[in-house]
C-alpha cells in the first residue's frame, strides 16, 4: 500500500513489538513530528494489538516479507530475538529500507557479513542501536580521553551485568540468548568506541549456567593491534553493575551506572589526570542528565539525521559487524580453551 510521500516525513515501520521497541523506542520516535508510523510487524497478533493500541500505526501486519512488499518505507526499526534480528535486517535492506536495528545486530558472523553485503549492494543504510554511547556520561568520558586528558590508552577494564535470563528466548542458546550477546555487546562497543584500535586477539572463560544452554558468567580480554588489552566481565550474576574504566599514561577515567539506573538520572564519571590541573586529584562529574530513556532518543535522532543527511550513521553496520566478531570468538576461546587470533 503506497501512499504519497509528505515532505520532510519519515515513513518508519517496527518489526518486533516487543518489550524494548514499545517501551523505549516508540515513545521518543512518537514524540517526534517529522516521523509517521506507517506499520508494525509481529508474529504475535496480540503484540500488534499493543502496538496499535499505544502508537499511531496504520497497519498490523505479522509477516515482515509482506509489510515490506506492501509498503513505501524510508525506514524500519528491527528489535526482536537475536537469532532473528539478521534475517529482518536482510530483508528490509534488499528492499532498499534504511534500518535501525537493536543490538547485537546478529548472532553470528556469517550472518552480519550477508546484512554487509545486502547493504551495500542495495546502498541502504543500517545503524545498530548501541544507545550507551549515547548515555551522557559516555559522551564526556570519550571527549575526555579524545582531548588527551588521560594520555594515550593502556588499558581498559568494564564490566556489565544482566538480569538473571532464566525464561524465554533470553536464555536459549538457539535463538542468540544469553549476557554475551545481551550485555556483553554493550560493553565491547563501547570499549572499541573508546580504544579506537583494530582488536588482535580475544581469550575467554565462561561459567555456564547449571541448568539451562547459556551463560552465567563470562570473562574475556581482548588484544589490540597497538598494544591496548581491555578485560570484560559480563554476568548474570551481579545484578545492574555497568562501569568502563580506561587508564591512560597520564590518568584514568571511569564512567558508572548508579546500581538504581533505571530511576536515577545518568552514570558519573571519574577522572584524574595529571594533565589537566582541574582533574590532578580524582574528581567525580555527575551529568545533568535527565532520564536514562534520554538517551534512546538520541540515537534514535542520530539515525534520522543520518538519513537526512544522507550520511553515515554514528554506528555503523562494521561497528556491528566487529562486535558480533567479537562476541563469537569470545564463544569460541572458551569452548576450545584457546585463545582466538583474528
Ligand atoms: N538497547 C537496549 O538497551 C536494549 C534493552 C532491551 C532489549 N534490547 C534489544 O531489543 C531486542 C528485542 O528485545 P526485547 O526485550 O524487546 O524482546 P521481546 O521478546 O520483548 O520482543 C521481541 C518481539 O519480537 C517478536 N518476534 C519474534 N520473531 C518475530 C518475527 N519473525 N517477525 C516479527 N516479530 C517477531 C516477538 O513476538 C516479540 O514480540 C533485542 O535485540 C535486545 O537485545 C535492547
Amino acid at each position: 500500500m503506497t501512499t504519497a510521500k509528505k515532505q520532510g516525513v519519515f515513513r518508519l515501520s517496527l518489526i518486533g513489538c516487543g518489550a524494548h521497541a514499545l517501551d523505549y523506542l516508540c515513545p521518543p520516535l512518537s514524540k517526534l513530528p517529522e516521523v509517521e508510523f506507517v506499520a508494525c510487524c509481529d508474529v504475535d497478533e496480540g503484540r500488534t494489538a499493543q502496538a496499535m493500541r499505544s502508537f499511531d500505526f496504520q497497519r498490523p501486519y505479522l509477516d515482515y516479507n509482506t509489510m515490506l512488499a506492501k509498503e513505501d518505507l524510508h525506514g524500519v526499526v528491527i528489535a526482536m530475538p537475536h537469532s532473528r534480528l539478521a534475517g529482518a535486517a536482510v530483508a528490509a535492506l534488499r528492499a532498499g529500507r534504511n534500518v535501525f536495528i537493536e543490538k547485537p545486530m546478529a548472532a553470528s558472523p556469517a550472518e552480519a557479513r550477508e546484512m554487509r553485503d545486502a547493504a551495500k549492494k542495495s546502498g541502504a543504510s543500517l545503524m545498530v542501536g548501541y544507545c550507551e554511547r549515547f548515555a551522557e556520561g559516555r559522551r564526556i568520558m570519550k571527549r575526555l580521553i579524545s582531548e588527551g586528558a588521560i594520555g594515550d590508552i593502556v588499558n581498559v577494564n568494564a564490566a556489565k551485568g544482566s538480569p538473571p535470563l532464566l525464561t524465554g528466548w533470553q536464555s536459549d542458546p538457539a535463538m542468540g540468548g544469553g549476557p554475551i550477546r545481551w550485555v556483553g555487546s554493550h560493553v565491547t562497543d563501547q570499549v572499541l568506541w573508546m580504544v579506537g584500535s583494530e582488536p588482535e586477539r580475544v581469550t575467554a572463560d565462561i561459567a555456564w549456567r547449571p541448568k539451562g544452554g547459556v551463560e552465567q558468567d563470562v570473562s574475556y580480554t581482548i588484544r589490540f593491534k597497538n598494544g591496548v588489552l581491555a578485560s570484560f566481565l559480563c554476568s548474570q550474576q551481579v545484578g545492574a553493575v555497568d562501569f568502563v574504566e580506561v587508564f591512560g599514561t597520564k590518568g584514568r577515567v571511569r564512567a558508572e551506572w548508579p546500581p538504581e539506573y533505571s530511576t536515577i538520572p545518568g552514570d558519573t564519571v571519574t577522572v584524574q589526570s595529571a594533565v589537566v590541573p582541574a582533574y590532578a586529584n580524582p574528581t567525580t562529574i555527575v551529568p545533568g542528565a535527565p532520564h536514562p530513556s534520554n538517551m534512546y532518543a538520541a540515537e534514535l535522532k542520530e539515525w534520522l539525521a543520518s538519513l537526512k543527511e544522507r550520511r553515515p550513521p554514528a554506528v555503523t553496520i562494521e561497528d556491528g559487524n566487529a562486535v558480533v566478531t567479537i562476541l563469537d570468538a569470545v564463544y569460541r576461546s572458551a569452548r576450545s580453551g584457546s585463545p582466538v587470533t583474528l
